[in-house]
This record gives C-alpha cells, structure tokens and sequence, in this order.
C-alpha cells in the first residue's frame, strides 16, 4: 500500500471537528476520466509483462454479495511479476495531477488486474467498503484503468448509476475513470475479444463524494489562475479558500 501527501498541502495534525455527512445531502456521482495516465511504452511494458500470466477465477477477492454478481478473471499472486506490474503503473499514477486533485488520495491500493473474456462480466454491485490484506483501509474512490483499446472487444462497458441515469464508460488503452466506491456500477457482458483493466481503491482524504467534488471544481479553477495569473489578489484568494476547504475537511487516517 502507498500512501501519498496531497496536492502540496500535507497536513500535520489529525483535524478536529469534522462535521458528520449529512444523511440528507444528495450523494453525487462524479466520474472523472483520466487521459493518458498510462503511455504506450508503458501499456506496452505492462502487456509484455501480462503475457502469459496465469489467471483465477474472481469470484475469489469479491465481498459475499459481489461473489455472486462477479464473473471474471484476476491475475494469479506472481510477487515478482505484480511487483514490476505495480511500479509501472503507481509511477504514473503519483505523477497525475488530475488523479491526485479528483481523489485526494491517503492511501492507494495495490492494483488488481482483471481479465472479462466474452460471455463474462460483473453484475450491479456496489465496492466493498474496508480492504486490505494488512492493514486495513476504507475505499471512498475506485479507479479503472483501460488496457485494452475499446475496438479489442465488445461490449465490456463500465456502467455507473447517477442521479441522471446510466453512464457508460469504456476508454482508450492508458485512460482511467474514477468514480465513488459507493455508486452502484457493473460491467457489461464481453461478447467478442478481451477486456484487460487494471483496477484500484483509494482511501481520500475527503471521504465526502459531495465535498471531494466540490473541492475538485474548486481546485481546476486554482490552477488556472496561478498558471495565468498567479501573483493577483483573486489567485490568492482562491488558493487560500481552497487549502483551508481542504483542512476544514480533511480526516488523516
Ligand atoms: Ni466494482
């Protein structure tokens, strides 16, 4: 497991009064995509390293309700081979700004990779909310990684409910989504080719789907204005509402 400092303000002391979620606030389902998180050096590294590898039955990592909606594969526990596979991939994602502002990331699952051949998929679920084979940890954001460009298979869509419906999601080869661990999402039946993820939870910092939402609005318009016009007084005081939004709402684990 990882565990990263955030957006350049690490914060040194557990907060203190932290307002309770309110039952009532509308739970958001904000999905981010993530262009490019991996290139094609590196998809090309992580396929090298995928051929030939040994795949389970994944019903074996799945939470009891998951089991039974859960049809597909998971790498086999290779140390070596997953020690190389995770290099690869966590170098990428520790360097994404945009992954590190939509997240907020305390801590970074290692990676799961998964395999759907046709006639598999993964029923309605919603991610099991504690992992970890050590220490334990709660999952807040689920990330997937593409590993496969979109015309190497069929079907395979990643589905996520919304207040506004459905939202279908299948990317480009190195492109991630990442969405609330607690949205109830599936996957699509595969019906031709193969469908290679990478897949990963996050504890954030901000366990608030709503708050880490706004936080991340908030954030894309702080980097515009320090880039375009970081020494006026409106840049400062973006910057400084959202460090201190952040510290107002931040729990270190
Ligand atoms: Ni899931």
């Amino acid at each position: 497991m990882i565990f990263y400092a955030v957006c350049g303000a690490l914060i040194p002391v557990p907060c203190r009064g932290i307002p309770a979620p309110d039952p009532e606030h509308e739970f958001t389902i904000m999905l981010i995509e993530i262009p490019e998180l991996l290139n094609s050096a590196q998809l090309e590294k992580i396929h090298e390293l995928l051929a030939g590898a040994r795949f389970v039955d994944g019903k074996l990592t799945a939470g009891m309700a998951a089991s039974r909606v859960k049809q597909n594969e998971e790498l086999a526990l290779d140390p070596e081979v997953l020690q190389r596979l995770y290099r690869v991939v966590m170098a990428s994602v520790g360097h994404s700004e945009i992954f590190r502002s939509a997240a907020l990331p305390a801590k970074v699952a290692d990676f799961i990779f998964a395999r759907y051949q046709p006639g598999m998929h993964y029923g309605d679920h919603v991610d099991d909310p504690i992992m970890g084979q050590g220490p334990k940890f709660r999952t807040d954001v689920s990330m997937t990684v593409f590993l496969n460009p979109p015309q190497a298979y069929d079907g395979g869509e990643l589905v996520i409910r919304t207040p506004f419906g459905e939202q279908q999601v299948k990317l480009e080869a190195g492109h991630a989504v990442v969405y609330p661990s607690a949205s109830v999402h599936r996957v699509a039946d595969v019906t031709r080719g193969e469908r290679l993820v990478a897949l990963t939870w996050i504890q954030s910092f901000v366990r608030d789907a709503a708050q880490r939402e706004l936080l991340y609005e908030l954030d894309q318009s702080r980097q515009q204005l320090l880039r375009s016009d970081p020494d006026s007084d409106l840049t400062k005081n973006v910057d400084r509402s959202y460090v201190n939004l952040l510290r107002m709402w931040a729990e270190v684990p």
